[in-house]
């Protein structure tokens, strides 16, 4: 059963295309019988094949009267962005709002499905504790199919995860950690295995750096993604370079998407032009390859029905509607989503942290320090030009960036909201809320970078090995 929101209803949408060509049709039908003049058939049927033809770009399908477009059609909605739309794909995201991107208008223009307060109240009574903070407020903020993975576990059935990080660079910031730390979470809590894909191959792909510098950034990312903690008995960390090649099973599945996604389709969904080298056309195949548990026979023993569920920054989702678009096709479950919102840069929520920018970013390599001073001097902030204005009119935490990322980092919801308030009522000041962050994201910082020295290379090669994990089908 899939959520009742449905997916691929997008701002094109292509069910008013699909009766947009059935009226089309019944007019030349009508047309001809009634032996109309030959220009307005054939204007008639003129339009009837254009339509066709945006038909066929907008689902990948080719249309048939009565037969309506299927759930999940690939939405080419990373194509040219109209004015005052917010840009977000796998590589750009930028707006020009100061509260960030607008998540609500994502969700319409991606099709997928919003974690309201009854999605989050329906997990926090499956899991019977407390849900994470990020779902708490907001911060996974939207879902594709998540009611079916819920009901599967009350029912006892198991899922797997599947996250992954492309490794551009040794430094990694706290808003590469989101993902993993809720990562993390839903696997101590739903007790069940992880497969984390290092895209190095992408990035190599995507950036000027050599095989080597990628694989390298691969495994020194490692280290950081197993500092947060994850159980090496359930958890699979791989390499695209060294495991594509080791496993025939997982570069069948590559070949099976590959042959049924078309250039025009990846041309819709991620941009590619003709002048894009074909390593990049073919990548989301091996993006989308880990969301079939077949693809892991050490782990689900050849199982290829095992539910996958994906928790992910939203500027993933081109490749897993992909995905999501082939598996049906290919005999495959859909794999589920979890999406999360940005971690906003320190100069304003306009757009992400970037680990090029080392201004934008806290890494987690900073000294205390060092996070000191880099929020006191480039935390946007939402306060008031003097002591006095902001006393008598507040500050908006809405574009404080300081406060931002105390709704990540900081745990206790009550003090949160009292910060809010304090701060929107002018009793808090700036150099107040700056130093609540920087006092909670030091020791965050500094316990991170204490867990990430006794990680040992033997841990690593153990986490990178394939081999089976503790997984009762
Ligand atoms: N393409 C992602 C990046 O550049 C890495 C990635 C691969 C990923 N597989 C994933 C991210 C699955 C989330 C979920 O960071």
């Amino acid at each position: 059963m899939t959520d009742c929101q449905g997916d691929g209803e997008g701002a094109k949408s292509p069910m008013d295309l699909y009766e947009q060509l059935n009226a089309q049709g019944d007019k030349v039908r009508s047309l001809k019988t009634a032996k109309a003049d030959k220009g307005e058939v054939d204007a008639a049927v003129k339009l009837l094949l254009q339509l066709k033809v945006d038909y066929k770009e907008l689902t990948g399908q080719d249309y048939k009267a009565g037969c309506p477009p299927s759930e999940d059609v690939v939405v080419p909605d990373n194509g040219p962005v109209e004015d005052g739309e917010d840009t977000v794909d796998p590589w750009t995201v930028a707006t020009t709002n100061a509260k960030g991107v607008d998540y609500d208008k994502l969700i319409v223009r991606f099709g997928s499905s919003k974690i309201d307060k009854e999605v989050v109240d329906r997990i926090e009574k499956v899991l019977g504790q407390k849900p994470h903070r990020f779902l708490r407020r907001g911060i996974f903020f939207s879902h594709r199919d998540m009611h079916q993975v819920l009901e599967a576990y009350e029912k006892q059935k198991s899922f797997y995860l599947y996250t992954g990080r492309g490794p551009s660079s040794e430094a990694m910031h706290v808003g590469h950690l989101i993902p993993f730390i809720f990562t993390k979470w839903l696997q101590d809590v739903f007790d069940i295995p992880l497969v984390i894909q290092m895209t190095d191959d992408e990035k190599y792909l995507w950036k000027d750096l050599t095989l080597e510098e990628c694989h390298r950034f691969a495994v020194e990312n490692a280290r950081d993604i197993i500092a947060c903690g994850f159980d090496v008995n359930k958890t699979f960390i791989f390499s695209d370079l060294d495991y594509m090649g080791s496993s025939p099973e997982f570069y069948r599945n590559v070949v099976k998407i590959q042959k049924h996604v078309t250039f025009n389709q990846v041309k819709g969904i991620f941009g590619f032009s003709d002048s894009d080298c074909i390593g990049k056309i073919s990548f989301p195949a091996i993006q989308a390859a880990p969301s079939f548990s077949n693809s892991f026979p050490q782990i689900f023993g050849g199982r290829k029905d095992i539910q996958c569920l994906i928790p992910c920054a939203i500027d993933q989702d081109p490749y897993f509607r992909m995905t999501r678009d082939v598996a049906p096709r290919i005999g495959y479950p859909k794999p589920a989503l979890l999406h999360s919102t940005f971690f906003p840069a320190l100069q304003g929520a306009q757009t992400k942290m970037s680990a090029s920018d080392p201004n934008s970013s806290i890494f987690l390599t900073d000294t205390p320090k060092q996070i000191k001073n880099k929020v006191n001097k480039h935390a946007f902030s939402g306060g008031k030009d003097t002591v006095e204005e902001h006393r008598k009119y507040g500050g908006n935490p809405d574009v404080d960036v300081s406060f931002m990322y105390l709704t990540f980092f900081l745990e206790d919801d009550e003090q949160l909201e009292k910060i809010r308030q304090d701060y929107t009522s002018g009793a808090l000041l700036t150099g107040e809320l700056k130093k609540i962050l920087i006092e909670t994201l030091q020791p965050i910082i500094a316990e991170h970078q204490e867990r990430r020295k006794q990680v040992t290379d033997e841990m690593v090669k153990q986490f990178m090995t394939p081999r089976p994990l503790n997984f009762k089908i």
